[in-house]
């Protein structure tokens, strides 16, 4: 083993960088045995540098993440900081700078990673994001390396822990959009603000990362559609458990039927009861991925966290300093295939309508006409009347994104139908 240590740089020290340097020094042992050199926490950067942080020596803690990645002697910079700036700037300057780099973060990955994979070529350096998607679950390696040699059609997963937790709630309890949402604050899962976590901003990086790997593409953040999940009630549970189904946010990235185009998209959606995915529970992630050779996949395990995320940026550690010390890159950006993304319009899938009625007769038929007359067939339609209104079920056969918003807009415009009262994808299937 050599002796002489590899610097490790850690940029932001919070939730995942304060476990990621406790690990490094409680395993310090064994991290050495598995790279083949010691590691060494060379400078630890910050933004309040008098908070205590228990394990770390004041002396490295600075608040210059600048000068600390301009050094010149480090080998790994971990950037746990998050967000676009100045993480985007730090990893920039730490690849000129000679070092490679490994991150978490998801957002600047969706927005820039292709130019951060473009930086780390350059200097021949590594860029390793494990952690950016769903925690500690191993995605990132399988699908860019176990999986290198198949050819992956379809991304599908449950990838943030706080909506995964509130529509469990809802499922399971039967509480309203809020009741859970105000439960995952108070738990510690849902954060003061919950917006890029309940509107899919964060599923929808995760997406765009997943599917850039997947299909060896470039897929960036502006091409995931997304819809958040605020809107689904208590109501379209109990729909979904009419139809053997729960609702669940999904990232879904797909290859299209004749291979030419993918499409890449987050929204809430009814899945199967008998599907893997409708059993992960409270905060829990799930990917699943289906390729010709492989076949079918799950990837199951804590999406966040402290301690799991650092799990997996160690694991990155560890190889980009096996890498650092043959003089070898892992793989870089595979975007070699360049298939375009596909808008939601494209997007062939079934769907669950709710409609509110007049009851009176043929009032089904004209609905069916309207489903007839965009191209989209029906699959089953359940009425239930009451004091003069009724509300309408339908379930349509795979039908293209552009044909059901065609059709709805059409449906709104009947005298006979009061209101759209929700429109849910069901997938999974
Ligand atoms: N938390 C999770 O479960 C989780 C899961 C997967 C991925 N991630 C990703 O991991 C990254 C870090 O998340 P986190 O939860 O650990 O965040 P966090 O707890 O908010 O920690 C951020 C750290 O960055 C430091 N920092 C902020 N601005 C800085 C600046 N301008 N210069 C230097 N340091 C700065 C903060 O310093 P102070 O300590 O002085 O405030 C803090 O130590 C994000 O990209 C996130 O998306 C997190």
């Amino acid at each position: 083993m050599r002796t002489r240590p590899l610097k490790v740089a850690l940029l932001g020290c919070g939730v995942v960088g304060s476990e990621v340097a406790r690990i490094m020094t409680t395993h310090a042992g064994d991290l050495a045995a598995r790279i083949g050199a010691p590691v060494e926490l060379a400078g630890v950067a910050v933004r309040r540098p008098d908070k205590v942080r228990e394990g770390i020596d004041p002396a490295l803690v600075t608040t210059d993440a600048t000068a600390l990645v301009k050094r010149g002697d480090l080998d790994i910079v971990v950037e746990v900081i998050g967000g676009i700036e100045p993480a985007r700037t730090l990893i920039t300057t730490a690849l000129e700078h000679g070092a490679s780099v490994v991150s978490a973060n998801k957002a600047l990955l969706a927005q820039d990673g292709a130019a951060l994979h473009a930086a780390a070529e350059k200097h021949g350096r590594d860029l390793y994001y494990e952690a950016a998607v769903a925690g500690a679950i191993p995605l990132i390696r399988p699908l860019r390396e176990s999986l290198a040699g198949d050819k992956v059609n379809r991304v599908l997963g449950i990838v943030n822990g706080t909506t995964n937790f509130i529509l469990d709630k809802m499922d399971t309890t039967g509480a309203g959009y809020q009741e859970a949402l105000d439960e995952a604050t108070a738990l510690g899962y849902a954060e003061a603000d919950p917006t890029a976590d309940v509107e899919g901003f964060d599923a929808a990086a995760k997406a765009a990362i997943l599917a850039g790997i997947a299909f060896h593409t470039r897929v960036r953040l502006d091409d995931v559609h997304r819809e958040g999940m605020t809107e689904v009630t208590a109501g379209d549970f109990a729909s979904a458990r009419e139809m053997g189904c729960t609702i669940k946010l999904l990232a879904i990235c797909e290859r299209a039927e004749d291979g030419a185009s993918v499409t890449a998209r987050v929204h809430p959606a009814m899945i199967p009861l008998s599907h893997p995915l409708a059993s992960v529970r409270g905060a829990y992630n799930a990917v699943f991925v289906e390729s010709d050779a492989a076949g079918q996949l799950m990837f199951y395990g804590p999406g966040a966290g402290g301690a799991p995320t650092a799990s997996a940026v160690l694991g990155d550690l560890v190889a980009v300093g096996r890498n650092r010390l043959s003089g070898a890159t892992g793989p870089g950006e595979s975007a070699y295939a360049a298939l375009p993304v596909s808008p939601m319009g494209e997007v062939v899938t079934r769907y669950h309508i709710s409609l509110d009625v007049a009851d009176k007769p043929g009032v089904l038929a004209q609905v069916a006409t309207v489903f007839a007359e965009h191209g989209v067939s029906i699959d089953t339609v359940r009425q239930q009347g009451k004091d003069g209104e009724a509300s309408l079920v339908v379930v349509t056969h795979r039908a293209s994104d552009a044909a059901l918003g065609g059709t709805v807009e059409a449906l709104r415009k009947l005298d006979t139908v009061r209101g759209v009262a929700s429109i849910m994808r069901v997938e999974g299937e």
